[in-house]
């Protein structure tokens, strides 16, 4: 499948996901609605898959990063395509597990995990966690012990890369909350530390540079540190890695400013990273080790779009207009968060030239509530469908109860049919864990 044609406008002129029509989605399930093409995931999983397949003997794993969209559905999706995930809370653990989504397969994140969150982890049989701080690394040996078991972990280490993306989600500078630095030398004594322990089998080590980064150069880069720094701790400590965990970060269209890169494009990434992988290993004598990636934005991100209906239009003379929709800030926070651009399109009027640039706001008691700003669009009317595009990633994953305004429902389109994969939340969900203290019931009684 090539992912560019997961959208289309129809003879209708109305704009199509997967082959169903927005406008009836929207009629069907209501807006706001997140809509998910499952083609688009799959393909998208496979592409990864199969490259570790075909260009490194199947030596690795591609594991899901789920905290761009977690739901029961989409770990249902990653167990058929035979990936592995990650997760980084006990939430999406317990979600994963829901799911039955093989234990074996899950690699725990963290920068802070809490103890309930490890203990889980271990009571799950999760293969690998990602140790990010050394009193943690001392809980899982510990509740490895006493479970009479060997827990494998992987060492988050930060290479000191500036990547070009938002500074938000880079994650490997030295002002990082994450990891555990090569240049400073916290990073060997933790090799030193966790080797030490006896309940504790340490593979290697993972690291993760950003989100959002388009130039190749900054894996690259990124690999290449890890490999000096495996290759010194072969040397220094004895270890070598079996196991080299090189993150996510590739990049997606959001807007035309955006690279549009379709599923060869990605393979192309992958690519380059297994042939330093291999490169390196030559050069330095090592193993070749088990690769891991964890994309999360690149196979989800596009495959989403949000349907809104338009309704309060404002033109502020030699201002801005705003057309505002019925969603905002709680089911997508990434331009209140980021600045992030999006693209708009009138779902059922797709087919028409956009003629004038408007912002596109939510309905949140908030001025900065907006989905974007200078958005171009055809003169949008009170009921038109607006889908927001590229909204797949970290929109449904961040939605939050603000203004106690509903998370809206998110559907998966397969053949143009589309199911529920998350049901529309009710009023009575908002207030299942409100309580009243007795003392108040009683003074209101009076
Ligand atoms: N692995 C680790 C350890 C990560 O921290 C992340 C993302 C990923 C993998 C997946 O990266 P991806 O392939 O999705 O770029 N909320 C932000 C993004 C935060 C990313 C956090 N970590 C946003 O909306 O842009």
């Amino acid at each position: 499948m090539n992912t560019r044609d997961t959208l289309k406008i129809n003879d209708k002129g109305h704009l199509e996901i997967g082959g169903a029509d927005c406008t009836d989605l929207a009629k069907r399930f209501g807006t706001p609605l997140y809509v998910f093409d499952e083609a688009y995931i799959r393909a998208m999983m496979r592409v990864y898959r199969d490259t570790i397949e075909t260009e490194y003997d199947g030596n690795g794993l591609v594991l899901y990063a789920s905290k761009a969209f977690s739901c029961e559905a989409m770990y249902a999706i990653a167990k058929q395509e035979k990936i592995g995930v990650d997760v980084v809370s006990g939430g999406e653990l317990y979600t994963a597990m829901q799911a039955g989504f093989p234990a074996e397969k899950i690699y725990m994140h963290g920068n802070n995990k809490l103890p309930r969150e490890l203990t889980y982890a271990l009571d799950c049989g999760v293969g690998t966690i990602v140790v990010d701080d050394a009193e943690e690394a001392d809980l899982i040996d510990a509740e490895a012990e006493k479970r009479g078991i060997v827990q494998s972990v992987l060492l988050r280490i930060n290479p000191g890369i500036e990547a070009h993306t938002h500074a938000y989600v880079q994650t490997a500078t030295t002002d990082s909350k994450f990891g555990f630095s090569i240049q400073n030398g916290t990073a060997a004594k933790m090799t030193a530390y966790l080797l030490g322990k006896k309940h504790l089998r340490m593979k290697g080590y993972h690291c993760h540079i950003g989100s959002q980064i388009f130039e190749k150069q900054s894996f690259v880069l990124a690999v290449e540190k890890n490999f000096a720094f495996a290759a010194e701790m072969k040397k220094t400590l004895g270890f070598e890695t079996e196991t080299l965990n090189m993150g996510g970060g590739f990049g997606i269209w959001y807007t035309d400013e955006d690279a549009k890169i379709d599923v060869n494009g990605y393979k192309k990434y992958l690519e380059a990273l297994i042939g330093t992988v291999k490169e390196k290993c030559a050069e330095y004598g090592l193993k070749r080790p088990y690769i891991l990636i964890e994309p999360g934005r690149s196979i989800v991100g596009e495959a989403g779009i949000t349907l809104y209906t338009v309704g309060a239009i404002k033109e502020i003379p030699n201002v801005r207009k705003y057309v505002a929709i019925d969603g905002g800030m709680f089911d997508n926070p990434r331009y209140a968060l980021y600045q992030s651009k999006y693209t708009a399109i009138l779902a059922n009027r797709a087919a028409e030239a956009p003629c004038e640039l408007v912002s596109v706001s939510g309905k949140c008691c908030e001025s900065g509530d907006l989905i974007g700003v200078n958005m171009n669009l055809p003169e949008a009317k009170r009921g038109d469908i607006m889908a927001i595009l590229s909204t797949g990633a970290y929109n449904y994953s961040m939605a939050s109860n603000y203004n106690r305004n509903l998370i809206p429902a998110a559907v998966l389109v397969k053949d143009g049919k589309a199911e529920y994969i998350v049901k529309p939340q009710t009023y009575e969900d908002l207030v299942r864990n409100d309580a009243i203290p007795a003392y108040l019931r009683e003074e209101n009684r009076s």
